[in-house]
């Protein structure tokens, strides 16, 4: 995010705009102050190698309220910001579409009510322009072949798995590793593959491998066999990777301990669970992600300039190798179909949705 924060301040230089930043997301924008300040370029400098966020963030249930987001619009005026550049994931950016819809109606209501005098919000009337850049480790966004954080969250995941290989590989281990993703299995099928691991539990259901077994619900006995033969056929280790979010066709969610528990009841491995937990979440960004954000948040500003008031707000993807702009909402409506798929057990459409080629 950081990378983001420095392209999008230094090319807004370049061009004329003056850059501010909301120090702790929504919640600094409620608070207004000394939590939105101007940056300058020497503020950024060496920003793209600095894990997190410099400007930190913050959930904030007062922006959940009218009365909150009354307050983050005044703030906003008072400090002649008339444009916003949003990085978060479908819930930062929902926040920041609402917040358009509703920014004339309340430039009006902050003058009746005397917060704003007629002066100060005569150069705001028109919209609010709002721009996405979309940061998350899970990599769960429609419309966007990669989000902002997940790469290096990958690589830690791969970092991770590499060291517990070499006790599971010494002892002849097995290892349940739990990976972050919510309800995006992306991170870690990539890690599975990425580093060889023997079984991996997803939220979204792969296409049926082993009919018989996926029929009846019993992963447990085709997990075991096919782990068994593997070790028949000299493999020393067993690495299984479960997402956060994995479910059997039960829709019941599926814990490391309890697949441990199979694991050492059934073949007796010597098992044991790790939880990668907000390790995933940090330290330095690989070189891919300070790429993206940086061609992503020159993006951005560009896309700050050319929107109009009647232009849907778009967000900034990536597909095909190429930077996108596309409108955020329709990103956002897509992102929750998925979810909402996986919850109904429609896995093919959640797979579709994800990726309209899936069936080819
Ligand atoms: O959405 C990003 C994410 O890291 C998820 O993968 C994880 O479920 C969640 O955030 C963790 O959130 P928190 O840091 O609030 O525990």
């Amino acid at each position: 995010m950081n990378a983001a924060v420095r392209a999008v301040v230094r090319v807004a230089l370049t061009k004329g705009i003056t850059p501010y930043a909301i120090y702790e997301g929504y919640q600094g924008m409620v608070d207004g102050g000394d939590k939105i300040r101007p940056l300058s370029w020497e503020d950024v400098g060496d920003w793209l190698a600095i894990g997190g966020t410099e400007i930190g963030t913050a959930r904030c249930q007062e922006f959940r309220t009218v009365e909150g987001r009354l307050t983050a619009v005044r703030n906003l005026v008072k400090s002649g910001i008339d444009a916003l550049v949003i990085c978060g994931g479908d819930g930062s950016l929902t926040g920041a579409d609402f917040l358009r819809a509703e920014w004339t109606e309340f430039v009006d209501k902050l003058v009746k009510q005397k917060r704003l005098t007629e002066e100060e919000a005569a150069p705001y009337r028109s919209q609010l322009t709002i721009v996405g850049l979309v940061g998350s480790i899970d990599n769960d966004m429609a419309q966007t072949d990669l989000t902002i954080g997940a790469m290096t969250a990958l690589q830690r995941i791969c970092e991770a798995l590499d060291s517990i290989k070499s006790t599971a590989l010494s002892h002849q281990r097995a290892f349940v590793v739990e990976v972050m993703g919510r309800h995006c299995g992306w991170l870690g099928l990539m890690a599975a593959i990425a580093c060889g691991a023997d079984w991996l539990f997803l939220p979204e259901l792969p296409p049926p491998i082993g009919d018989e077994f996926i029929a009846s619900g019993d992963w447990e006995t085709e997990m075991c066999d096919i782990l068994s033969k593997e070790r028949k056929l000299g493999n020393r280790k067993t690495i299984v990777i479960v997402c956060e979010g994995a479910i059997d066709r039960n829709l019941k969610p599926i814990k490391p301990e309890y697949v441990k528990d199979v694991l050492t009841k059934r073949l007796n491995f010597d098992t044991r669970v790790t939880c990668l937990g907000h390790v995933q979440r940090g330290g330095v960004p690989c070189a891919y992600d300070r790429y993206l954000a940086t061609v992503q948040g020159a993006e951005a500003v560009n896309a700050v300039i050319e929107t109009t008031p009647t232009t849907p707000s778009p967000m900034i993807g990536i597909s095909n190798n190429k930077v996108i702009r596309v409108p955020l909402k329709n990103a956002v409506a897509q992102t929750k179909e998925v979810a909402k798929a996986i919850a109904r057990k429609d896995f093919k459409r959640a797979m579709e949705l994800r990726d309209p080629e899936f069936n080819s």
